[in-house]
């Protein structure tokens, strides 16, 4: 059984000021009506302080990036993820389209990602997405397959029983264009056949997320969608409202098999 997650990404976004009222009206209204696993990734230096917002609370804490490095050292400017999970952090992004077409994040080095953070006892959720001009070349399943093969490739099918996958198509992150329910159904349903035919047990309770301009209007035909099991959250994720009503939508879920 696949419990619906929602997580916010706020990106490069947020302030303590911002980051209390948001947390505070999103706690309180989750707390009204518990249901689906709900996670923010706030930028790496409010993890702890919104750690401490979130204490007995319903909400849970993810990063949005870390070092490859599974040991401390002189890597300047580099975040262990250790240090991510002693600020609170049980999640952690790898593979944002933003960290791969701003900061050269490879298909490899995300898979080191992805295995650093497993070892070092974190949840990775894998971004995964093709861009417009990949898509109107016919080439999604060969990009999808070339980004989730370097993990399963790095790290083996097994992996995948601790990791949660988020389907980004590119040209619908922050654009106010959304993937229709029947393209991320589509793309969904390919993801888990590429885990499926390594390990069909692990590939039915893995949560494949959807993300790109997910808001409260069109969150709920989304989440019904079969392959759909909630959704990774940006620009809506800012606004406690619209969170909130996205959180609804993925409640109003039972859980998938
Ligand atoms: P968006 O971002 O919801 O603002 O499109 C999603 C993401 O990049 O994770």
């Amino acid at each position: 059984m696949r419990q619906s997650l929602i997580a916010g990404n706020w990106k490069m976004n947020g302030g303590r000021e911002a980051n209390a009222a948001l947390v505070g009206r999103i706690a309180g209204g989750l707390a009204e009506r518990p249901g689906a696993e709900v996670l923010v990734c706030p930028p790496a230096v409010y993890l702890e302080s919104v750690a401490r917002l979130i204490q007995g609370t319903a909400i849970r804490l993810g990063a949005q990036n870390l070092s490859e490095q599974e040991k401390p050292g002189a890597f300047t400017g580099e975040i262990h993820g250790a240090m991510l999970s002693e600020a609170g952090c049980e999640y952690v992004i790898v593979g944002h389209s933003e960290r791969r077409a701003l900061y050269g994040d490879t298909d490899a080095a995300v898979a080191r990602k992805f295995k650093t953070a497993q070892a070092l006892g974190l949840t990775p959720i894998l971004c995964v997405g093709e861009t417009l001009e990949q898509r109107e070349q016919d080439q999604t399943e060969a990009v999808l397959q070339r980004q989730l093969g370097a993990v399963l490739e790095l790290c083996g099918v097994e992996s995948l029983a601790r990791a949660v996958v988020a389907y980004e198509p590119v040209w619908a992150i922050g654009t106010g264009r959304t993937a229709t329910p029947r393209q991320a159904q589509a793309a969904h349903a390919f993801l888990r056949a590429q885990v499926g035919a390594r390990d069909a047990r692990i590939a039915a309770a893995l949560r494949v997320l959807y993300g790109g301009s997910v808001n409260a209007g069109n969150a709920g035909t989304l989440f019904a969608e079969p392959d759909v099991d909630g959704g990774l959250v940006g620009g809506a994720s800012l606004k406690a409202d619209e969170f909130l009503a996205i959180c609804a939508a993925a409640q109003a879920q039972l859980p998938k098999s």
